[in-house]
């Protein structure tokens, strides 16, 4: 069983489980006496969070661990205890899944009684959806054993936790320094009749892996094998939920590919016929789809999850800085990195406090709030009432994670109507028999779709032509496209206004990703996109085969393109430049 213990500082959580250790005998041979000598010749008093200290430490030295992982048995079943250090350690570690936390001990010293820790932990041992806790009232040797000091505090924190909703809780009176009702009872403490600590733990029921729930699978990783001519791709990642066979038509979201499973590599164990919540997996494909990291594989035959740009939110802010809108974060769920924007506070909650506003338009440190997240490019996941793990994510702020929290709903956004027609419509295309992949091989080139924008005041037109000249010169096979083309032929049923623009450039989306399908270099030119538009290309012609460039000029739209030229480069130098992105993003060579 995976347990998690927190509570606030030094109110006794690494000293409980050094107890727990030495008290049930998990401990290596020999181990305590060794830390006992070494604090007699160091002539300081002996403590029971010294044994994690001196565990961790042995550890490190061969892998570097970001939180002390240790493990105790007790006549029942073997414990997997995770001692976070801090916050954010413990907000990382429970997010990112480094620890399936089945049930908690919260640690409060009973001298010291409830701090704000002890009830901002408890929100987000709450908010992340633990079910099982044990309140750890700790020193009670320093309570001088007093049933009314553990009856105020069960009180209190039972208050607070009523306001949580969280009703299956006990609480423990305990000693870690003497291990009184740790393992062992104690006389001193003849008033309680509850469970000692380990007989609470042993209480708890085990989380079952989340077998009964459809299959998600985060892709880590696509490897391709090099021997032979072998051109089979392994798709990797751990199994988050559900379960996967060989013959399941999956679906890797958001990209809407789809493929069937051929065979499923399990490290170090012979090829089997299906893997589980809770494995690390890698399967093969029936067709070469093109699946990168970050997608999340999933069913064809099971509840898809959602795919938006747009969600509401619980989150916990750690930051220094407060959590803004107009600033771009990034969100990390699953394997999916995707840029975001604070769109909206709904409301805003001390964590420790309670205390609710809806005043607020930014989130401080240690304050907790419902809101509305857009992000630039449309990733997967679950709302935190169907599925656990694909709900929760962390948020950094300048490479530093500042927050987490776990996804309530989907909210639909301006690229849904799109990505509904796209999804559709790759799954009805109807194949030619030359694969992508033969098509790349023989033009020795990779399709792609090369958007040139500007101000209104600049010659994109000029530009794309002299590229395309160039790179037909240069033997590629290459295509200029002009807006007006697609305007006055596709279009021909729409009006030219503002109300149009989304539906325009659709429309381009969907001619270019035809032309990109034979295997094409598109060049096309529109004025002044904006970042909308782009994500909206993005999602037609899919967000890997799309690159941009902003012609000179000011800009003048919020548009972030991969290249900007300057007025200064010439077209000779605009032209060097975007060969140069294709050849770094590998659509052309040499
Ligand atoms: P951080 O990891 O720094 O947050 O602290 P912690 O919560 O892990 O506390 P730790 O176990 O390091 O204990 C903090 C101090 O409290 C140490 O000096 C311990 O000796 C003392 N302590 C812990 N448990 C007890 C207890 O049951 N009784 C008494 N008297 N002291 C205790
Ligand atoms: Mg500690």
């Amino acid at each position: 069983m995976h347990l998690v213990v927190t509570g606030h500082v030094d109110h006794g959580k690494s000293t409980v489980v050094g107890r727990l250790l030495a008290d049930t005998g998990s401990l290596p041979e020999g181990k305590l006496e060794a830390v006992r000598a070494h604090c007699v010749r160091n002539a300081k008093p002996f403590e029971y969070a010294f044994l994690l200290d001196a565990l961790r430490d042995e550890r490190a030295q061969g892998i570097t661990i970001d939180a002390a992982r240790v493990f105790f048995k007790s006549r029942l079943r073997d414990y997997i205890i995770l001692d976070a250090p801090g916050h954010v350690e413990f907000l990382r570690n429970m997010i990112t899944g480094a620890a399936r936390a089945e049930a908690a001990l919260l640690v409060i010293d009973a001298h010291e009684g409830v701090r704000e820790n002890s009830r901002r932990h408890g929100y987000l041992l709450s908010m992340l959806g633990i079910r099982q806790w044990a309140i750890v009232v700790n020193k009670m040797d320093l309570a001088g054993h007093a049933q009314a000091v553990f009856d105020r505090i069960v009180d209190e924190y039972g208050q607070f936790l009523a306001r949580l909703n969280v009703s299956a809780v006990t609480f423990v009176p305990v000693s870690g320094m003497t291990g009184e009702n740790i393992v062992a009872r104690s006389p001193a403490l003849s008033w309680y009749h509850g469970a000692t600590l380990l007989e609470t733990l042993d209480a708890f029921t085990p989380e079952p892996p989340v077998l009964d729930a459809s299959f998600r699978m985060p892709v880590q990783g696509v490897y391709k094998f090099t021997e032979n001519g072998d051109d089979r791709r392994l798709v990797v990642g751990t199994i988050l939920a559900g379960r996967v066979n060989v013959g399941d038509e999956v679906v890797f979201l958001p990209s809407g590919k789809k493929s069937h499973v051929k065979t499923i590599e399990t490290f170090n164990r012979p090829p089997q016929l299906s893997a589980d919540a809770g494995d690390a997996t890698a399967f093969t494909l029936t067709e070469q789809i093109y699946v990168t990291r970050g997608e999340l594989a999933v069913r064809a035959d099971e509840a898809p999850p959602h795919v938006s740009t747009r969600l509401k939110a619980s989150i916990f802010w750690l930051g220094r800085d407060a959590l803004v809108p107009g600033k771009s974060y990034l969100l990390k769920l699953g394997s999916a990195r995707v840029p975001v924007r604070l769109e909206e506070v709904h409301r805003v909650l001390d964590a420790s406090t309670l205390d609710a506003t809806n005043e607020h338009q930014q989130v401080a440190r240690h304050e907790v709030a419902d809101c509305t997240l857009v992000t630039t490019k449309a990733f997967a996941f679950d709302a935190t009432t169907m599925l656990g793990p694909t709900s929760r994510f962390v948020l950094v702020d300048e490479y530093r994670i500042a927050g987490g929290g776990v996804i309530r709903e989907a909210l639909p956004d301006h690229q849904a109507w799109v990505r509904d027609t796209v999804l559709r419509r790759d799954e009805k295309w109807a194949h030619g028999s030359i694969p992508q992949e033969r098509r790349a091989e023989r033009y020795s080139q990779r399709a792609g779709l090369l958007l040139i924008t500007g101000a209104p005041s600049v010659d994109r037109k000029r530009l794309a032509r002299a590229l395309e000249d160039q790179l037909f010169n240069d033997g590629r096979f290459v295509y200029f496209l002009g807006i007006g083309n697609v305007l006055y032929g596709v279009d021909a049923d729409i009006e030219r206004n503002d109300a149009n623009r989304a539906e325009h450039l659709r429309r381009v989306g969907e001619v270019s990703n035809i032309l990109l399908d034979a295997g094409l270099i598109v060049i096309a030119t529109a004025v002044a996109l904006t970042q909308a538009d782009l994500d909206l290309m993005r999602v037609s012609v899919h967000a890997d085969r799309v690159w941009s460039v902003w012609a000179g000029g000011a800009m003048t739209t919020d548009i972030v393109c991969d290249v900007v030229l300057s007025d200064q480069d010439s077209e000779a130098d605009g032209v060097i430049k975007l060969k140069r992105l294709l050849q770094d993003n590998r659509l052309i060579f040499g």
